[in-house]
């Protein structure tokens, strides 16, 4: 058996267009959606993540604001910046790309976004709705991953799910999600012992671990779902994902490719977050 491959690339360019009319209806009413980003820094893979959040913006007729910081920025520096970022009316949507560099806190930065604008979904408020399951702005890779499964029609109520990975952006979310969607679930990460053992029982395995190639053929179970969330630089230069992709294709049911799988479905996640962010302002301004 060969897997379908679900093509993240196509899927963010429909997603792309259908909020372009979403924005240009919205733009008729005088209301440009806005989303500032925020670089600290100048990591390399940051930065081209954020020329794919502007990019996208920009095919959508979403504005986008870019912030730089010097690596050697204050806590209060950012802080400050999410402040003035906070009372700016054109901005509907503040992200600060992570990771930061060591000397910041992170969840400090994060939460210092007001939630009305923290369309990467990482407030507690957010978390916190993800959690009750109520509406609430859900974080974009997550998002992607069910978005993905949703497209390509993998039943997943009553489904084994595993998740590989616990981190708050991707894998404790997209296990929340998967709950709340009537799947049982197993989160585990790199270092489980026997990982195999567990992987083989999924009908829907979502990998986020940052490790090139963690998941091979003999971890997968015939016929399942596997969502490549891992996006990793080889010393060749080239793209990979946490999935051996060429051998576990032969025994999947659907794959995610690395590029082209989760990553422009992300971005086209937080481009529709700052859509809906905006409708809410105007909603709220009236
Ligand atoms: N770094 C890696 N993924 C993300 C994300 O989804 N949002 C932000 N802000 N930083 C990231």
């Amino acid at each position: 058996m060969t897997a379908k491959i679900i093509d993240g690339a196509a899927l963010a360019r429909e997603k792309i267009s259908e909020l372009k009319q979403i924005v240009t209806s919205l733009r008729a009413r005088g209301v440009t959606p806005g989303l500032a980003t925020v670089l600290v820094g100048d990591d390399p893979a940051s930065r081209v993540y954020i020329r794919n959040k502007a990019r996208a913006c920009e095919q959508a007729g979403v504005a986008s604001i870019h912030h730089d910081l010097p690596a050697s920025a204050s806590e209060q520096d950012v802080l400050n910046l999410v402040e003035r970022l906070n009372n700016d009316p054109k901005v509907h949507g503040t992200i600060v790309q992570l990771p930061l560099p060591r000397h910041l806190n992170a969840q400090c930065v994060s939460q210092a976004i007001a939630y009305e604008k923290d369309v990467d979904g990482f407030s507690w408020h957010n978390l916190g709705a993800l959690m009750e399951n109520v509406p609430g702005v859900v974080p974009c890779t997550p998002r992607a991953t069910m978005a993905m499964l949703a497209h390509a029609g993998v039943p997943v109520e009553s489904k084994h799910a595993v998740v590989v990975g616990r981190s708050v952006i991707v894998g404790k979310p997209a296990a929340i999600l998967l709950i709340n969607a009537g799947a049982t679930v197993t989160v585990c990460n790199s270092r489980t012992p026997d990982l195999g053992a567990v992987t083989r029982q999924a009908d829907i395995l979502v990998v986020a671990t940052g490790r090139a190639g963690l998941i091979t053929r003999n971890m997968v179970k015939p016929g399942a779902a596997v969502i490549d969330v891992g996006i990793n630089r080889l010393h060749d230069g080239k793209l990979a994902g946490d999935v051996a992709f060429d051998e576990v294709k032969e025994i999947a049911g659907w794959i995610t490719p690395v590029p082209g799988g989760v990553g422009p479905m992300t971005v086209a996640m937080l481009v529709e977050n700052t859509v809906s962010a905006a409708v809410r302002a105007a909603g709220s301004n009236r």
